[in-house]
């Protein structure tokens, strides 16, 4: 860390990049290691959806009178080391992560009223960190912070992404290529906060890496602002 940063009191590191490129899971081990907060935005998305689908809530008027007038209580840790989530007190850790989930977070995510409560979310959780921050997304260094102190983009070739996620799902990589290709499409096409290499981001590309030294390059960068 240079001699600037390190009389900062806390760094904000935006990390953003496509499904499977091993984002999660590498930012996740370094804001560890670092000693810093993590928070995985995804897994926010993934909770309105389960409360909005699960309410019968799916068109955007309601979406917008459901945000506005209802309490809904978002648990989120920003422990690196403690993978929790709770809405409205119930633990959705697990769910959040089904296939049905799945399917339904890339509508929701598509929508302006969700992503506006969720930035605004996010930005509070970012302020209130006690210390420095690792917040990883699709559109972290583009539109929720975009004057983080050194924004990551976490790629990987596609052959390399889709094999990866056969291994972890045990299905065919044609298959999984497939959806691959379908999941970019909406992410990278999407009219509001389409996910981008946002400007002045460093590359991190993974796909000959192992893990550990996806990490080890990740911290490399951090130590380097
Ligand atoms: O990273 P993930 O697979 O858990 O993300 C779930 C969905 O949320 C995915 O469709 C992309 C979307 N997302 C988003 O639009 N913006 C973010 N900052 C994070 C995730």
């Amino acid at each position: 860390m240079n001699a600037s940063n390190a009389t900062r009191q806390k760094l904000v590191i935006a990390v953003d990049g496509p499904s499977g490129s091993g984002k999660s899971s590498i930012s996740r081990e370094a804001a560890r290691r670092l000693g810093f907060n993590f928070l995985d935005t995804g897994a926010m998305y993934r909770m309105i959806t389960y409360y909005l689908s699960s309410n019968g809530i799916e068109n955007e008027s309601e979406i917008e009178k459901a945000i506005s007038t209802k309490e809904i209580d978002f648990g989120v840790s920003i422990n690196p080391d403690e993978v929790q989530f709770k809405l409205n007190g119930e633990d959705v850790s697990k769910i959040i992560r089904s296939e049905l989930i799945s399917k339904k977070v890339s509508y929701y995510a598509s929508l302006r009223q969700v992503r506006n409560f969720l930035v605004g979310k996010q930005r509070k959780l970012i302020n209130e960190s006690s210390k420095s921050i690792v917040i990883e997304g699709r559109d972290i260094g583009s539109v929720v912070i975009p004057d983080a102190d050194l924004k990551i983009y976490v790629t990987a070739s596609e052959e390399i992404r889709a094999l990866r996620r056969s291994k972890e799902l045990n299905s065919s990589i044609d298959q999984v290529l497939i959806d691959q290709k379908i999941r970019d499409e909406k992410d990278s096409k999407r009219e509001i906060s389409p996910l981008i290499k946002p400007e002045n981001s460093i590359e991190l590309d993974t796909s000959s890496l192992t893990f550990e030294e996806s990490v080890t390059s990740f911290i490399g960068l951090v130590q380097n602002v």
